[in-house]
């Protein structure tokens, strides 16, 4: 582990000695936590900082993609499960399980997966997965090796909870758990925030370094000698989320090419939805906020939306080409937060308003690092229902009637 000089040299690179302030009054076992998370914590995000105002500004030059339609599908449907089956009865595809968020803005204190959307009977986000995922495994007659993404947060909860419910039927030799790196907060000057005279105010780091924290797991060597060669990633939210899903894993390995991605139509043109295009010839995903008014209304020849496809965080990546791009840099977003701090008097603040930045990579930006990505459209009612909010858009009522239009026993 860092000694006491080894971090003061790593965060004087950043100007951060101010997080050393009070060393010398704290325990053995805080002087442990604390150096531990100075060794842990990237604080080469600040620089992202002064180009806080760029990261826009250094977008490239956007044109549309078509995708691979459900008619598309339809009509490949034998070949592309025949190839998909193939590649789960051999466990050539893995699943990963984007669960580390802290799921703000439901507002409930435990891992998201653990709430519970159930009305008459328990049945919670996390089961909601399982069940979706075995009925693959019951079709492959193979297990799919799941991999769990959690964050220092919220791990042994998570853990826990699957124990406690026997992993919901999964087989748990399948399962690894990995934990995710934290991200430091910073105030409005780019100084780190801290929680407590050992604790700095870090939070995870989003969902764009899943691959590297899972090589930093060591679970690579497991990945890459049990033969898989896909990677499904999708995340905790999306209660109708189809895993390891044969018929998308067949359409991208036909295709040919590097990765995929599960998108819906819009359902308007203004949906706040992230959509899967070509930024310099390359696949990328344009945020709803970075299209221009003509990108939003523009249509094809035949009267469709130019840019159609939303994505849904629903991603099929190869693990060779995982590999060849794993030291390649994301771009870091720079978001306003609330960020809870000691102040100068001791006192522990939680803020009303935004006093400070958090940094995130995200799983989306590595799209953009692959030569190609095939758009693989989904029937939104039937495997889109996210749960971001407690009520309204997006929300516990909205997935609730979802599940119940597809037969989900509430
Ligand atoms: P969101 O972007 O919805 O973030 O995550 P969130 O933290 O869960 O929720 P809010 O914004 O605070 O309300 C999309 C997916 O990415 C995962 C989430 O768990 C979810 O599956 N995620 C997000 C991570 O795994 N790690 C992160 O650091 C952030």
């Amino acid at each position: 582990m860092l000694n006491y000089t080894d971090a003061q040299k790593k965060l004087s690179e950043y100007g951060q000695e101010h997080l050393l302030k009070y060393y010398d009054e704290l325990s053995e076992e805080e002087k442990a936590s604390l150096l531990s998370q100075i060794e842990r914590i990237d604080f080469s995000v600040l620089e992202s900082l002064e180009a806080e105002k760029n990261v826009t500004a250094n977008r490239g030059t956007f044109a549309p993609l078509s995708a691979v339609t459900v008619e598309d599908i339809a009509a490949n449907e034998a070949e592309y499960k025949k190839a998909g089956l193939e590649a789960v009865r051999n466990r050539k595809t893995a699943a990963v399980l984007l669960a580390g968020g802290q799921g703000t803005r439901l507002g409930f204190d435990k891992p998201k997966g653990m709430y519970n959307v159930g009305i008459t009977r328990e049945l919670y986000i996390f089961e909601c997965l399982i069940n979706n995922l075995m009925k693959v495994v019951k079709e492959a007659g193979a297990y799919v090796p799941l991999y769990i993404m959690t964050s220092e947060i919220n791990n042994s909860d998570t853990i826990n909870f699957f124990e406690e419910h026997d992993y919901f039927g999964y087989d748990k030799n399948s399962v690894r758990f990995f934990i995710q790196d934290m991200a430091p907060a910073a105030d409005m000057n780019g100084k780190v925030y801290m929680e407590s005279r050992s604790r700095i105010a870090s939070s995870p780091n989003g969902n764009g370094g899943w691959f590297s924290s899972l090589v930093r797991a060591g679970l690579l060597d497991e990945i890459r000698s049990s033969g898989v060669e896909w990677i499904n990633v999708f995340a905790v939210d999306n209660v109708l989320q189809q895993i390891a899903d044969p018929l998308f894993i067949g359409a991208v390995i036909k295709s040919g090419y590097e990765s995929g991605g599960k998108v819906v139509s819009k359902a308007a043109p203004e949906e706040r939805v992230g959509v899967l295009c070509l930024e310099d010839g390359m696949p990328s995903i344009v945020e709803y906020y970075e299209m221009t008014p003509e990108m939003i209304t523009e249509r094809t020849e035949n009267g469709d939306l130019a840019y159609k496809y939303g994505v849904i965080l629903n991603y099929l990546f190869n693990v060779d080409k995982l590999v060849t791009i794993l030291d390649n840099k994301l771009p870091i977003h720079v978001v306003k937060k609330k960020i809870p701090y000691m102040d100068e008097n001791g006192n522990y603040i939680k803020p009303d308003e935004p006093n400070g930045h958090k940094f995130e990579t995200l799983v989306l930006d590595m799209v953009h690092q692959h030569n190609s990505c095939l758009p693989y459209e989904v029937i939104r009612s039937k495997e889109f229902a996210p749960i971001k909010n407690a009520t309204g858009v997006d929300s516990v009522e909205s997935a609730r009637e979802l599940l119940k239009q597809n037969g989900v026993e509430l």
